[in-house]
C-alpha cells in the first residue's frame, strides 16, 4: 500500500531557520558524526542490526541529526494527514497544540507550518503550543527552533512551553487539555515510550492526532488504541472514511508514504547514508469529538494501482469494509481512467457498492 504525494509546504526559510537554529553549516551536514545516527535510529526502530553498545553517542550530536533528517522526513506526514482528512472547518477554533514526545518540535512546526499555508486565519487563533519530551536536549533544541521561528512576524504572537518530562506524567497536569479546543499530537513517540498506550484513553482530547512507522507490528499497537477510541465514540477525520472497528485483515496495515526527498539537503543526506528510498511509510489516526457527516458514501485509496493482466487492482476501505477492487484496464473510460490515477490516501466517491470487488465502466468514480 502506498504511494509518494509532492505536497510540499516547506516555508521559503526553512533550512535557514533549521540550520542557523542547530548551528550547523550546509557544508556540514554529511559529518559521520550526523550519518551514524542517522542509521542506527532507523536499526533501532525497526529492530534491525542495531546493538546499542556499538554506537558511542554524543546526546547532541544524535538529537542534532534526528533534527535536520527525520524531522525534515516527519514533517509532510502531518500535511498528508490533513490535506486528506475530512471536515476540518473546526481547525480554526483549535488554540492550543501540545506534542507528547515531540523530540524538536516536529510536529509543532509541521502545523504551524500547515496553517502559514494553508489557512493563515486559523495561525492568528493559535495561542499556546507545548512540546513534552524526556530528553533535556531534545527540550533545548526545540526551544531553539521556537525562539528563532518568532522572529518571524506570523508565528511572534505564540506563547510557548517546552517541559522536560515524561508524557504520561504531563498528560494528567494538562489543565487546558479539556478546557479549551485542543490538539494532541503524539509523532514515533508511543512506540519508542514504555508508558502504556492505554493511558491515552483516559484523558478526553478535543483532537488527537497520532502518527507511527509505517510499519505491520505498529500498526497493530495502533489499531487496538483506535478501536477502543471508536468505543469512546470519538471520530475519524482520517484515514477512515466511518467510525467502526477497523476491518484490515489481521496480516495487513493500514499505511501511507511521504517523499522524504522534497529538499535538496535530504537528498544530499540521503545519499550520503546511502538511503536511496525516498519513499517514507507512516500511519497516521486524526481523531476528534467533533461530529462528521458521513452522509456521503466514501472509500479510502489504501494502495497505489498494481497492474495485472490487463486489470488495475486497488485496496480501497470504506471505514467497515476493505475491497481489493479489479477494473478492466482495457475499457478506456474517465472514470476508470481516474481510478487508475488517483494519488493514494485520497477520499473516492463511487456510486457502486463494489460488492463484487470490481469497478465496472457504468460506474462513476471520482477523488478529492
Ligand atoms: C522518534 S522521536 C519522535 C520525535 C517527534 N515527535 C517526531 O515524530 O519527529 C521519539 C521522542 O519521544 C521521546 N520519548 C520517548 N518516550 C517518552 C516518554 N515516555 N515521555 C516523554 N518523551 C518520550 C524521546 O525522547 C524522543 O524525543
Amino acid at each position: 500500500m502506498g504511494t509518494t504525494q509532492k505536497l510540499n509546504l516547506f516555508p521559503d526559510w526553512y533550512e535557514n531557520w533549521l540550520f542557523s537554529s542547530l548551528d550547523v553549516n550546509a557544508d556540514d551536514i554529511c559529518q559521520e558524526k550526523y550519518l551514524k545516527p542517522l542509521i542506527a535510529l532507523n536499526n533501532n526502530w525497526l529492530q534491525e542490526k542495531y546493538e546499542q553498545d556499538d554506537y558511542g553517542w554524543d546526546d547532541l550530536d544524535v538529537a542534532t541529526s534526528y533534527a535536520l533528517y527525520y524531522m525534515t522526513a516527519n514533517i509532510p506526514k502531518l500535511w498528508f494527514t490533513f490535506n486528506h482528512s475530512s471536515d476540518l472547518g473546526h481547525l480554526s477554533k483549535l488554540q492550543n497544540i501540545v506534542e507528547f514526545g515531540c523530540g524538536p518540535g516536529t510536529f509543532l512546526w509541521a502545523y504551524l507550518f500547515y496553517l502559514y499555508q494553508c489557512k493563515p486565519d486559523a495561525l492568528k487563533e493559535v495561542k499556546n503550543i507545548r512540546g513534552v519530551d524526556h530528553s533535556e536536549t531534545n527540550i533545548a533544541i526545540a526551544k531553539k527552533l521556537f525562539s528563532e521561528l518568532q522572529k518571524h512576524p506570523e508565528f511572534s504572537h505564540i506563547k510557548a512551553d517546552f517541559v522536560v518530562s515524561l508524557w504520561e506524567d504531563d498528560i494528567k497536569a494538562l489543565p487546558y487539555l479539556e478546557d479549551d479546543p485542543t490538539l494532541a499530537i503524539f509523532g514515533n513517540s508511543l512506540i519508542e515510550s514504555s508508558a502504556n498506550i492505554d493511558l491515552i484513553l483516559d484523558v478526553d482530547f478535543s483532537h488527537l492526532l497520532i502518527l507511527e512507522p509505517g510499519t505491520n507490528k505498529h500498526f497493530q499497537r495502533l489499531r487496538s488504541v483506535r478501536d477502543k477510541l471508536v468505543e469512546k465514540n470519538y471520530n475519524i477525520h482520517f484515514p477512515c472514511t466511518t467510525s467502526h472497528k477497523c476491518p484490515i485483515d489481521k496480516n495487513n496495515w493500514c499505511h501511507f508514504n511521504v517523499n522524504r526527498f522534497l529538499l535538496p539537503f535530504m537528498q544530499k543526506m540521503s545519499t550520503a547514508a546511502g538511503r536511496k528510498n525516498h519513499k517514507h511509510h507512516f500511519s497516521a489516526f486524526l481523531f476528534s469529538q467533533e461530529k462528521i457527516d458521513n452522509s456521503t458514501k466514501t472509500w479510502r485509496l489504501l494502495s497505489s494501482t498494481r497492474k495485472a493482466k490487463g486489470s488495475a487492482i486497488r485496496y480501497l476501505c470504506n471505514g467497515s469494509i476493505v475491497r481489493e477492487v479489479v477494473l478492466n484496464k482495457k475499457v478506456k473510460s474517465d472514470s476508470n481512467r481516474a481510478f487508475i490515477k488517483a494519488e493514494t490516501g485520497s477520499i473516492a466517491f463511487i456510486d457502486s457498492t463494489l460488492e463484487k470487488n470490481r469497478l465496472y465502466s457504468k460506474d462513476s468514480f471520482r477523488s478529492k
